[in-house]
């Protein structure tokens, strides 16, 4: 997003910029996801549905440093990142965006944002304006406080403060959850915009329905095992994964 965007080459796809391969993780008991693959491609939106307990979040959270996994691999960007924790996987390319303590609640929307910079080499301020101008609500209440924030506005936050690093990878575990229903359009308009900018999107969302239209490739995963993949779409406009895992989740 610093204008470096590569144009992509038309008929030649890009190849993913995070890959995880027979990723196997939990808690100290038994694993909560097992050998687990998926890929995220750069200027594209990923997701990961399933149930309730499948093991998604669990996911996220061995891909972003947070819980060592057990056996598998993280590449991002072809670097082998297993098992680092997440303060070393922002300048790897990587960041985490997490369901809840995502925003300093009492700092303001700037300190906010210096602070999520804090790994950059410089420009801290030039970033901040960028990122002013894709999230212009931000920008007019600089000043305030995180805890003074309405829910939508303090994801609003919590997204542009993951952007400061400029990630290669952005992860997002349900933006919306805890928001009013009208809000979760316009954080899909913030993460469309996201992705346009050449950011691999990789999102959990509590709409099934919602995010397989919005996602260029989505993975089920079902018992903390993969059990399905392929264009959100497509997914969608198939029967039976609707009757089977879309129509009771959404
Ligand atoms: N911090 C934790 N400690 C122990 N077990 C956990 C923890 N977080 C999640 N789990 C368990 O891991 C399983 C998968 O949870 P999670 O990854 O949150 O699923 P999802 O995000 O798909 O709803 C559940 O059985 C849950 O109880
Ligand atoms: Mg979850």
């Amino acid at each position: 997003m610093t204008g470096r965007i590569p144009t992509p080459i038309r008929g030649i796809a890009p190849g993913p910029v995070l890959e995880v391969e027979g990723l196997t993780a939990g808690y100290g008991g038994p694993p909560v996801i097992d050998s687990v693959s998926i890929a995220a491609k750069p200027g594209a939106i990923t997701a990961i549905v399933g149930p309730n307990g499948a093991g998604k979040s669990t996911l996220l959270k061995a891909i972003a440093g947070l819980i060592r996994p057990t056996a598998g691999a993280v590449r991002v960007k072809g670097a082998d990142v297993t098992g680092l924790p997440a303060e070393k996987l922002v300048s790897k390319g990587l960041a985490y965006v997490p369901q809840v303590a995502n925003v300093f609640p009492e700092l303001t929307i700037r300190e906010n944002l210096d602070m999520g910079g804090y790994s950059r080499k410089g420009g801290v301020r030039e970033r901040i304006d960028q990122l002013f101008k894709l999230f212009p609500d931000l920008a007019a209440s600089s000043h305030r406080k995180a805890h003074t924030l309405s829910g939508g506005q303090r994801t609003m936050l919590a997204l542009a403060r993951g952007l400061m690093v400029d990630p290669a990878v952005l992860i997002l575990d349900e933006p919306s959850a805890g928001l009013a229903p009208k809000f979760q359009g316009l954080i899909w308009e913030r993460i469309e915009e996201i992705r346009s900018t050449g950011v691999a999107v990789l999102v959990i969302e509590q709409n099934t329905r919602e995010t397989l239209r919005h996602a260029q490739w989505a993975y089920v995963l079902v018992l903390g095992q993969n059990r399905l993949e392929g264009p959100g779409q497509k997914l969608l406009d198939d029967e039976e994964v609707v009757n089977l895992y879309v129509g009771r989740l959404s």
